[in-house]
C-alpha cells in the first residue's frame, strides 16, 4: 500500500463505458520502441486502460524517425508536438519524441477518465503543440527536509541533508509529466548549507539518478545554484564574475557537473536578493553574472535561468520615490539585449511578491531583446497556506491574457513567454510548487487543482479555468455530474472570495509578517511614513503615479496612462497605484471605504457559502477527501472572520466613517 495518493492518476473503474472498441488497438509512430519515455508511455497506457476499462490493448509500432535528445528550447517544443487520430479502427499516436508520445497517451487517458466520447474527440486528427517551450516547477525544498513556504509536509526529495529516491519519486515524475511539465528544479532558490554540495562528489550519483528518472518522463532536471559557490565550496576568496580565477573554477566545475549528471538542463539562480550573494557585491551587473555562467554551460547544452526578484530588502521608504515595486524594472531594463542567448530571465508575475492581486510586472513587455520566463506561485504563501481555498488558475489566465502593448500584435504575456512575440528560443513558465510529503501531496486536496491546473495551463494556455477545474475533479474526485458541478462551483470563485476578505483594491501586504498567514493590517511597516498600505485618517494607497514613485510610468502606453490616472485605473488595482481619500468614488459607484466594508463582510459570507456547499457532499465523495477539505474550511472560516473584523474595525477607527449599511463593526 502506497503512503500517498494517486491524485488524478487514480484511474478509477468506469462502470458503464459504452463503446470502447477504439481503445483495443494502438499504433505508435515516429519514435523507437526502446526509448525510455516511450516504454513508460506504453506502460501507462496499459495501466490506465486496464484499471478503468479492463482492456489490454494491442500496441504496434510504426516507423521511427531520428532520435531527439531532450533539450530546453523551441526545437524541443516542436518535437513534443503529437497527433492522435483514428486509424484502422484503433488509435494512432504520432510524435517525433518520446515526450510527445507520452503526452498523447495522457491525452487519451484523460479523456477516458473524464468520461469523454473518444470516437468523437478524435474523429478528426487532433494535433497538439505545447504553448510554451519550458513548463517548470520550482521546488523550494531544503536539504534538511523542510520546505520554504511549504504547506503540505516535508520534502520528498530531501531528508537530513541527503537525497531520497524511492517509489514516490517515480510517481511524482509521472504525475507532473501527465499534465505536461517538462522541467523541475528540485532545491530551494536560497541555496544554503548542504545544498551547496549538490554540485559536488558528495551528491553526484544521486542527483544523476534523479535526473534519469525524470528524463524517463520527458522532464529535465535543474538545480538552484549558489552564486558564490567559488567561495562556499571552491576555496576562493571571490565570486567576481570577471575574475579569471573565478571563471576558471567554474569551467572545471561545470565540465565535471555535466559529465556526472548528463541529463541536467542547467541552473536557476537567485542573486543579490534577500541576503543571497551576487555580482553586485563586486560592482558588476546582473548580466555580467548571468553571462559568465551561461557562456560556460553553453558547450554542455545548459541554460541559466536568472531570477529578476532583485530588490533591496533593507531599503527605507523615507524617500518617497523609493519603491520596491520599481526594483525589478530598474535593475533589469537597462541591460535588455546584454544577456547571452542561453540566459532566461525569470520574472515574478507582479512587481512585488505574489500578493493576491498585483499588476503585471512591467518587465514583461518591457524587455524586448532578452529571453523571458514567467514565474507564478502555486505554493499558497500569501493566498491561504493551502488551508484557505484559492483556485489560482483564473488569476493565471488574467496574467497570461494581459496586453503589454510591446508590439503591434501578439503582445500578451502568453505570447511573450511562448517565444512567439520576439522569436526567442528559450522561454516559458515556472511555478513555485505546492507539494510536500503529505499523503495527498498538497495539504488541502483541493489545492491539487492548482498543481494539476498549472501544468495543464502551461501546456495549453488556451484552456479555460472551468475546463481545467472540471478535468481535475472528474479525474481526482468524482465523475458524478452533480458532484462535479458542485465542486467546480466551489473552486472557480474561491480566488476572488479570498481577495475580498483579505486585501481589496490591490493593496496587499496586510498579513502577519514572516508567516504570511492571517491578518495584521500594519504588519508590514517600515518607518514613520510607510506601511505598505500608507493609510492615514484621510486616505489609503500608494501613490505610484508620475507624481509619486513613478512606477506607473514603467509600462508601455496606453497602460502607463491608464494606471497613472485614478479615474482610469481599474478598481481592483487602484490603491496599488494611488493614494486616495476614503470618500473617493470607484467605478463601481461605491466609495473606497464602503468597498472595504462590503467586500470584507461579503467575502466572509461567501467563504461560508463555499463551506456550506462542500458540507452537502458528505457521502458523495471519498470520506478521506471530505474530512480533509471540511477541516480546512473550518480553519478558513476562522481566518476569514478574523480578517473581516480586523480590517473593518481598523479602517473604521482610522477614517471615522460609519458603514452606510449600519452593520456591526467590532
Ligand atoms: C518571498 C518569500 C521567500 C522567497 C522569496 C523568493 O520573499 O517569502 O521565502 O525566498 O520570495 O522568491 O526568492
Amino acid at each position: 500500500m502506497k503512503n500517498y495518493a494517486d491524485l488524478w492518476l487514480g484511474y478509477r473503474k468506469i462502470e458503464d463505458p459504452g463503446d470502447t472498441s477504439l481503445l483495443k488497438k494502438f499504433c505508435i509512430s515516429g519514435v523507437a520502441e526502446s526509448d525510455k519515455v516511450v516504454v513508460n508511455a506504453v506502460s501507462e497506457l496499459r495501466t490506465g486502460l486496464k484499471a478503468m476499462l479492463g482492456i489490454e490493448p494491442d500496441i504496434v509500432f510504426g516507423s521511427a524517425g531520428a532520435p531527439v535528445s531532450i533539450n530546453s528550447g523551441k526545437d524541443m517544443q516542436d518535437a513534443e508536438e503529437y497527433t492522435v487520430s483514428i486509424r484502422d479502427e484503433g488509435l494512432a499516436i504520432d510524435s517525433k519524441s518520446g515526450a510527445g508520445i507520452l503526452y498523447g497517451v495522457f491525452d487519451i487517458l484523460r479523456n477516458v477518465a473524464c468520461g469523454g466520447d473518444v470516437r468523437s474527440i478524435y474523429a478528426s486528427e487532433k494535433k497538439v503543440r505545447p504553448s510554451n517551450p519550458l513548463r517548470m516547477l520550482n521546488h523550494w525544498d531544503n536539504m534538511s527536509g523542510d520546505i520554504e513556504r511549504g504547506y503540505s509536509g516535508n520534502s520528498f526529495f530531501f531528508e537530513n541533508d541527503d537525497i531520497v529516491i524511492n517509489e514516490r519519486t517515480e510517481d511524482y515524475a509521472r504525475l507532473i509529466a501527465s499534465v505536461g511539465i517538462n522541467g523541475v528544479v528540485i532545491n530551494n532558490v536560497n541555496v544554503k548549507n548542504a545544498a551547496s554540495y549538490l554540485i559536488t562528489d558528495r551528491f553526484f550519483d544521486k542527483v544523476a539518478k534523479l535526473g534519469e528518472i525524470f528524463a524517463g518522463y520527458g522532464i529535465r532536471l535543474f538545480l538552484s545554484l549558489n552564486y558564490a559557490s567559488t567561495i562556499e565550496i571552491g576555496g576562493l576568496d571571490s565570486a567576481d564574475p570577471l575574475d579569471e580565477k573565478v571563471i576558471a573554477w567554474w569551467k572545471t566545475k561545470m565540465a565535471e557537473i555535466f559529465e556526472k549528471i548528463p541529463t541536467l538542463g542547467g541552473f536557476l539562480v537567485k542573486a543579490d536578493s534577500e541576503g543571497r550573494p551576487g555580482p553586485f557585491t563586486y560592482g558588476r551587473t546582473q548580466a555580467d553574472g548571468a553571462n559568465m555562467l551561461a557562456d560556460i554551460v553553453k558547450e554542455h547544452g545548459g541554460i541559466i535561468i536568472w531570477r529578476c526578484f532583485v530588490y533591496n530588502c533593507k531599503q527605507d521608504w523615507r524617500d518617497r520615490k523609493t519603491d520596491r515595486a520599481r526594483a525589478g524594472y530598474d535593475n533589469f531594463m537597462p541591460m535588455d539585449g546584454d544577456y547571452h542567448d542561453n540566459v532566461i530571465l525569470q520574472i515574478k508575475n507582479g512587481p512585488m511578491d505574489f500578493q493576491i492581486r498585483e499588476p503585471i510586472s512591467p518587465l514583461l513587455g518591457g524587455l524586448k531583446k532578452t529571453n523571458q520566463m514567467l514565474e507564478v506561485q502555486i505554493a499558497q504563501e500569501y493566498t491561504g497556506h493551502q488551508i484557505d481555498l484559492c483556485y489560482l488558475i483564473p488569476e493565471f489566465k488574467e496574467i497570461l491574457g494581459f496586453r503589454t502593448y510591446c508590439s503591434e500584435d501578439r503582445d500578451t504575456v502568453a505570447d511573450i513567454i511562448s517565444g512567439e512575440t520576439f522569436g526567442s528560443r528559450f522561454s516559458g513558465i515556472a511555478a513555485v510548487t505546492n507539494t510536500g510529503n503529505d499523503f495527498n501531496w498538497t495539504g488541502n486536496y483541493l489545492a491539487g487543482a492548482n498543481l494539476f491546473g498549472f501544468g495543464r495551463l502551461a501546456f495549453d494556455t488556451e484552456l479555460s479555468s472551468e475546463q481545467i477545474a472540471e478535468e481535475f475533479v472528474r479525474m481526482t474526485i468524482s465523475r458524478d455530474d452533480a458532484v462535479v458541478k458542485e465542486i467546480v462551483g466551489i473552486l472557480l470563485p474561491s480566488r476572488e472570495i479570498y481577495e475580498r476578505y483579505t486585501s481589496p483594491l490591490g493593496i496587499g501586504w496586510m498579513v502577519t509578517p514572516g508567516v504570511h498567514y492571517g491578518c495584521s493590517v500594519d504588519g508590514y511597516e517600515y518607518d514613520r511614513w510607510g506601511t505598505y498600505h500608507r493609510a492615514d485618517h484621510l486616505g489609503i494607497g500608494v501613490d505610484r503615479s508620475d507624481k509619486g514613485t513613478g512606477y506607473a510610468m514603467q509600462y508601455n502606453e496606453p497602460n502607463a496612462s491608464v494606471y497613472n490616472d485614478p479615474e482610469k485605473c481599474p478598481d481592483e488595482l487602484v490603491l496599488f497605484f494611488h493614494h486616495l481619500p476614503y470618500t473617493h468614488k470607484l467605478h463601481s459607484g461605491k466609495t473606497v471605504i464602503q468597498h472595504i466594508y462590503d467586500t470584507h463582510f461579503e467575502g466572509y459570507e461567501e467563504a461560508r457559502e463555499l463551506a456550506k456547499k462542500w458540507s452537502t457532499l458528505k457521502g458523495k465523495v471519498d470520506d478521506e477527501i471530505f474530512e480533509n477539505v471540511s477541516e480546512r474550511f473550518e480553519r478558513q472560516l476562522a481566518n476569514a472572520r478574523e480578517w473581516c473584523d480586523q480590517v473593518n474595525s481598523y479602517f473604521f477607527r482610522k477614517s471615522g466613517i460609519p458603514d452606510e449599511k449600519g452593520r456591526q463593526i467590532w
